[in-house]
């Protein structure tokens, strides 16, 4: 779910309506707003932010402060009443709420006996009738009576609490979920994200875990649950507005997928410094050593990210030698695994607040393991939850379906990979110079690649009504069919499913027949002549062959339907280059079937319940 809020000397409403939007890739089932205009007035729709932004346009939307919240459904279906703000039993109060109450039902029991009445499903109304019930029976101030929720809620939440007998104040809190503090002229922002906030201003405070925000006639005051007053660390961002807008492109996807050549060179600048045929990583110098005598690196993510920890298995284990896990943060999490202290937790996130991701790394933190991080979004929970990390500097993902996000990933694990594997003397120094420079030609071949586009649209013209599709990889190229089948599933809702080309006969070849798409990725590498058997099995069975090889191929191409060259490159890098085509494939087959590329049903970009 997505979180705005505004004080200060504007209109509220178009701030927080334009602010909605910008988070909307966190959830767009419903939406809704909140503004005090001598009475709260709360105005919610089920849909996306334009039908509430439709919706208001016809009420008395005045006021300068409010709140607005768009939602990914959690307790209760996306509907009207279940949209946020949600009001108190006596409405004199009322909360946006991002996140999920653990012990809601226990809770709202009690507040049914005490006589609370509840027009939703939501555990956010649970919330907020507990603040009143507090405020009431303690008859205190609402600030002290969020403080002493906060005592109470199990779960994950960022919140914002307005309330009539107070027109001028604006309280926040937060636990798990992200909120941002925006401090402008006489104004103040929240948000779950700094993107609604850096049009106004780039002086940011990020919350931390259990604290109390309180705006009243504009003086902030940050407590925390203990209820001691901490002093802001406010941050410049560096953001620019544009990288968070479509810049002439259809949709933002679209935009991210042709971004990669910059990128992906943003997350190796400064890291490769070539005269000196030498790698330098802030975030892991400190680290070098553990990284270096580490018993085994275990990798924790979730959708893209973890694919990104399986190529980086792939490249740690040659490189460097090192044993690597790859692991589901939901299922690590939950399986009671076991930790030591020599081994290292390498957690990637793109948006830094994947509920699973960061609770993973907090049980391998709590089991003495170091904890390393991977995330684009600076300043995310994740990267503050970790001893050291490294930023992907991919720039703002806004795309549900990730993947400049993936591409600046890879890059840096294959940096961190080099790193280990020559401090280590696993990685002989001609074999990392090689590797260095054809890292550094990486960006010119992914613009390369990006020239398949009209062909790939001439393609998915072909195979858009394919109600299933098959991708087959081995070795680099198996977490890269894995990640094409996730991208068509994601934005077209075509079923495809990933798999090893050799584990194919295993199962899935039991589909394979005339009306079966097969994505085989077939590049130049140590699989290379395998994977030719894999596609002749395929075509044996008459299913339908789209092979991504490289340049120059003539064995692979004798035997497909289609053909897509991408430039030559080491089998350790060609995820980089692999992926764009079928990055491409799935937007263009999307788009031909009339789905939202941006925003696909269901989905959303940051999962912070688990
Ligand atoms: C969601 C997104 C995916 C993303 C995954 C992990 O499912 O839709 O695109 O890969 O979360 O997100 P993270 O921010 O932790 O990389």
């Amino acid at each position: 779910c997505g979180i705005v809020a505004y004080v200060g000397h504007r209109e509220a409403s178009p701030i927080i309506i334009k602010g909605l939007k910008r988070l909307e890739y966190r959830g767009y089932d419903s939406a809704g707003i909140a503004l005090m205009n001598g009475d709260l007035n709360v105005f919610k729709k089920k849909g996306k932010v334009a039908e509430l932004e439709a919706y208001i346009a016809e009420q008395d939307t005045h006021g300068t402060i409010g709140m607005g919240h768009t939602r990914w459904a959690t307790h209760g279906e996306p509907n009207d009443e279940n949209a946020h703000p949600h009001y108190s039993t006596s409405r004199n109060i009322a909360i946006i709420h991002n996140g999920i109450i653990e012990n809601y039902a226990s809770l709202k029991k009690l507040l049914i006996e005490k006589g609370h009445t509840f027009q939703s499903d939501t555990d956010s109304e649970v919330f907020i009738n507990l603040i009143e019930d507090i405020r009431t029976n303690n008859n205190c101030t609402l600030p002290e009576a969020v403080r002493l929720a906060m005592h109470e809620v199990v779960g994950a939440y960022a919140i914002v609490v307005l309330a009539t007998d107070s027109p001028n104040q604006l309280i926040a809190a937060r636990k798990g979920s992200p909120l941002v503090l925006g401090i402008g002229k006489d104004e103040y922002f929240l948000a779950s994200d700094a993107t609604p906030i850096i049009e106004y201003t780039n002086e940011v405070v990020y919350l931390n875990d259990y604290e109390l925000a309180v705006i009243n006639n504009g003086t902030l005051d940050i407590r925390s649950k203990e209820d001691v007053q901490q002093t802001p660390y406010v941050q410049k961002l560096e953001m620019e507005l544009e990288s968070i807008e479509k810049g002439g492109y259809e949709h933002f996807m679209l935009k991210e997928i042709f971004e990669q050549p910059r990128s992906i060179l943003d997350s190796m600048r400064g890291r490769m410094i070539a005269e000196s045929n030498h790698l330098m990583m802030a975030g892991i110098r400190e680290f070098e050593n553990k990284f270096a005598n580490a018993n085994r690196i275990i990798i924790v993510a979730c959708g893209t990210s973890w694919h990104a920890g399986l190529v980086a298995e792939y490249l740690i284990e040659d490189l460097a030698r090192i044993p690597v896990e790859v692991e589901y943060a939901s299922e690590f999490r939950y399986r009671n695994p076991i930790i030591n202290e020599k081994d290292i937790v390498i957690a990637i996130s793109q948006s830094g607040e994947t509920a699973d991701t960061l609770a993973a790394l907090e049980l391998a933190k709590s089991k003495g393991a170091t904890i390393f991080g991977i995330c684009n979004v600076v300043g995310s929970s994740i990267a503050r939850a970790t001893d050291a990390g490294a930023y992907t500097h991919a720039g703002p993902e806004i795309g549900v379906a990730s993947t400049k996000a993936f591409t600046a990933q890879v890059t840096v694990l294959t940096l961190i990979s080099m790193i280990i594997g020559s401090k280590r003397g696993t990685l002989e120094t001609t074999k990392l110079h090689e590797l260095m420079a054809e890292l550094e030609n990486i960006p010119a071949k992914v613009e390369q690649a990006l020239k398949l586009n009209d062909q790939i649209v001439r393609i998915a013209e072909q195979y858009k009504d394919a109600t299933n599709f098959l991708y087959l990889g081995r070795g680099y190229n198996f977490p890269v069919a894995l990640e094409g089948a996730l991208k068509l599933k994601e934005i077209s809702y075509i079923h495809a499913e990933g798999y090893p080309a050799a584990e194919m006969k295993h199962g899935p070849i039991a589909l394979i027949d005339e009306m079966m798409p097969v994505v085989v990725i077939a590049t130049k590498d140590s699989s290379y002549e395998k994977v030719v058997s894999n596609v002749q099995e395929v075509k044996a069975r008459k299913g339908k062959i789209i092979a991504v090889v490289t340049e120059g191929d003539t064995t692979i191409p004798a035997m497909a339907d289609h053909v897509i060259e991408i430039p030559e490159t080491s089998e350790h890098l060609m995820p980089l280059l692999s992926v764009i085509p079928l990055q491409l494939l799935s937007y263009h087959i999307a788009v031909m079937r009339g789905c939202n590329v941006d925003q696909p049903r269901n989905l959303a970009k940051s999962v912070t319940v688990e």
